[in-house]
């Protein structure tokens, strides 16, 4: 008896080998190498065989590219943000696409925390003034920074990380307001207008995913209204910041400083005008970046994979809707 041939998936990037365990003896793969930032020529040649696409955030699935892939059954991105993907040109083709939803929150929420306590009491420029000599006593007033204990904290976007962000905040003493496109009852905090949140806030994060209505959100205007004395925090996606408006409002004092784990372009240039700024923390989207969590957003993306080929929901799906 023939047995039928093991599907074949364009895995866009070479992984831990331990974390892609599970499709191994039920799917051929074609690898691309660890820091391809385009498909890969050897999966350029394979597309039109491919049954699935195990992908990260930083390829873009666009309607084009799933032109070329006639026999392709799902779209599994290991990340919980799906914005490289052109979902509706999916759904018209009935590709369920997964993501890793959950697993990365409290890193995703430490890092933000990390930030914040970084960027307000700028231990990026301090730590250089002491490996660079300039620490020649203990200075009353210098490195000064900002209290989080009593300061607020303004959460644009109360899902699951923002919500994990609140948490430990509360733990620094911090009082919590948000702004989301629903009210969360069970939150210990205010909900309230956006123009409300920026004006009253010493800390502003943002926890919202990169949509139309999120592009730019944190525009000229948006961040006028921030206090002077404020810090900007973006874990989410660099486009929901306009990146010109923030480097002119460093550059004018419009407020105290950030800390982005997200850029728009990212990566961001070495050149860019971002990094002339002491009191702008960058770090290079970190945010889930622990052993663990990467690795269960591996295996999370494995799990809808196989599923997708199989023909089965996919454990966690943005498009569920192709599944019915
Ligand atoms: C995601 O999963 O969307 C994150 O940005 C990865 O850190």
């Amino acid at each position: 008896m023939n047995e039928k041939p093991l599907p074949l998936v364009l895995v866009t990037h070479t992984l831990p080998p331990a974390w892609l365990e599970s499709l191994q003896g039920r799917c051929l793969q074609i690898v691309g190498p660890e820091d391809a930032t385009f498909l890969a020529p050897e999966l350029e040649a394979n597309l039109a065989e491919a049954e699935g696409l195990f992908t990260l955030l930083t390829i873009r699935v666009s309607d084009e590219l799933l032109d070329k892939m006639p026999r392709l059954r799902v779209v599994s991105n290991m990340a919980v943000g799906v914005d490289n993907i052109d979902l509706a040109a999916c759904t018209r083709r009935g590709i369920p696409v997964g993501n890793t939803p959950g697993v990365l929150t409290e890193g995703t929420a430490d890092l933000t925390m990390a930030l914040l306590l970084a960027a307000g009491r700028g231990l990026a420029t301090s730590s250089q003034d002491a490996r660079q000599g300039r620490w020649k006593t203990w200075r009353p007033a210098g490195w000064l920074g900002a209290d989080l204990n009593g300061a607020t904290l303004g959460i644009i976007g109360m899902g699951k990380i923002g919500q994990a962000v609140a948490q430990r905040a509360r733990g620094f003493g911090m009082k919590i307001i948000y702004t989301d496109t629903i009210p969360r009852p069970n939150v210990p905090a205010d909900r309230v207008s956006l123009d409300e949140l920026l004006a009253g806030s010493d800390f502003v994060s943002l926890h919202v995913p990169l949509l139309a209505e999120t592009r730019g959100l944190i525009n000229e205007a948006a961040l006028r209204k921030m206090k002077p004395g404020a810090y900007l925090i973006n874990a989410a996606r660099g486009p929901i910041v306009d990146t010109p408006a923030l480097v002119r409002a460093l550059r004018e004092g419009w407020i105290a400083g950030c800390g982005l784990d997200v850029t728009d372009p990212e990566p961001l240039p070495p050149d860019h005008a971002l990094y002339s700024f002491p009191n702008c923390l960058i770090v290079p989207h970190i945010g889930s970046a622990t052993w663990n969590t990467r690795r269960r957003m591996a295996e999370l993306a494995c799990d809808n994979l196989l599923a997708g080929l199989a023909g089965r929901p996919l454990p966690n799906c943005v498009n569920p809707e192709v599944q019915k």
